[in-house]
């Protein structure tokens, strides 16, 4: 006897990448951040008290939200902090999305998109990129005919890292008569001299939902902080009605309040990975993958077909080196690949040879 909902029955649920136990293998996997937290977010975890577990703790992360606030030049109301972008993702349709209604992304993208809608009971329409990766013709007017709700967007877009212009999302956004959410899961990892801000659109346009997570750009993927930026009426039903009171726990917002407050740490591992991939962009596509250009913290090498993607992820872990492989159409030719510390990128391109010379 199965007490699941019938879509909950028949859906699958997400694939995370590999979390191995061993300490000694290369994670290229999960575009986590590869310097740690940075040393205002370890003196604030040494401060922390254990008197103050005793109490809840604030339930809209009032602190963390006025230096976010502050740092955006918004309000503190243009602000939802989240256990993670995942709990946004996840809010975003328990607040926008009737179960008969319809949300859609433009494929591949992040493919919990398809999970968390499945899980909610609402369609999903995937629009297919470009083979360059671009967006599709006319997308705003293939979503209003379709009736979509909620269109999530990557930008940078995961996993190629393509970068799209604040002005065609504007454009879109303007267009397209449902909530446009903008995942900026890895905006931090973009070149500033693209002057990429798409912070403007929630002033104008009261559709625009953009997420920002502390995993990548802030090394703490494990302390499970992000935040929602967008007009009052998009953050206040979620922030007073959908979320949990408590959804953040106390060491998380004391802890990435910290992180917040040493943009110059943060701001130096956004540039040394920028410099890295530019240099392991260059050593792959010596090596024969073409790896388009990425304003991500990762990479996205196809593997000719002589060589076998499949294989050669198998080959790595086998060396030790995790990256990750999609077998899925489009995707099961390639390899996304995190960018790593100079000594991780130069083991994975050391192990990445001999496998290519069969
Ligand atoms: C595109 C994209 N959006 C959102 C997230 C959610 O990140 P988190 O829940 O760690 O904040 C991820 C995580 O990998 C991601 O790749």
């Amino acid at each position: 006897m199965s007490y699941e909902r019938p879509n909950v029955q028949a859906m699958h649920g997400y694939t995370s990448g590999e979390q191995p136990d061993q300490p000694d293998v290369i994670k290229l996997n999960t575009n986590e951040n590869p310097y740690p937290p940075g040393p205002a977010v370890a003196r604030a975890l040494a401060a922390l008290q254990v008197e103050s577990l005793r109490r809840y703790p604030p339930p809209t992360a009032m602190a963390l939200r006025k230096a976010l606030a502050g740092m955006h030049a918004i309000e503190v109301d243009n602000i939802v902090v989240t256990n993670g972008g995942d709990e946004l993702l996840r809010l975003l349709l328990a607040t926008f999305v009737a179960p008969e209604e319809c949300v859609a992304t433009a494929s591949p993208s992040y493919s919990l998109y398809e999970v968390l809608a499945a899980a909610h009971g609402c369609s999903m329409k995937h629009y297919p990129l470009n083979t360059d990766w671009t967006l599709p013709l006319n997308l705003a007017a293939q979503l209003n005919a379709d009736k979509v709700k909620l269109c999530f967007i990557v930008n940078p877009h995961a996993p190629s890292g393509t970068l799209y212009p604040a002005q065609q999302l504007a454009a879109l956004a303007r267009s397209f008569k449902g909530v446009l959410v903008i995942d900026e899961a890895y905006v931090n990892f973009v070149d500033p001299e693209l002057h990429y801000d798409a912070l403007p659109l929630i002033r104008e346009l009261d559709n625009v939902l953009l997420l920002r997570s502390f995993s990548k750009g802030y090394s703490l993927a494990g302390l499970r902080m992000a935040y929602g930026i967008g007009a009052k009426s998009l953050v206040n039903p979620m922030q007073y009605k959908t979320k949990d009171s408590y959804n953040t726990d106390i060491i998380a917002q004391t802890l990435a309040l910290a992180a917040v407050g040493d943009q110059d740490y943060a701001a130096s591992t956004w540039q040394q990975v920028r410099q890295q991939r530019a240099v392991l962009r260059a050593a792959l596509q010596d090596l024969g993958l073409a790896t388009p250009p990425s304003q991500s913290n990762f990479l996205l090498a196809t593997v000719p077909p002589s060589h076998q993607a499949e294989r050669i992820y198998g080959g790595l872990k086998t060396a030790g080196i995790l990256v990750r492989y999609f077998k899925l159409p489009g995707l099961d030719d390639k390899l996304r690949i995190t960018i790593g510390t100079p000594e991780e990128n130069r083991r994975l391109l050391l192990a990445l040879q001999p496998l290519l010379q069969h």
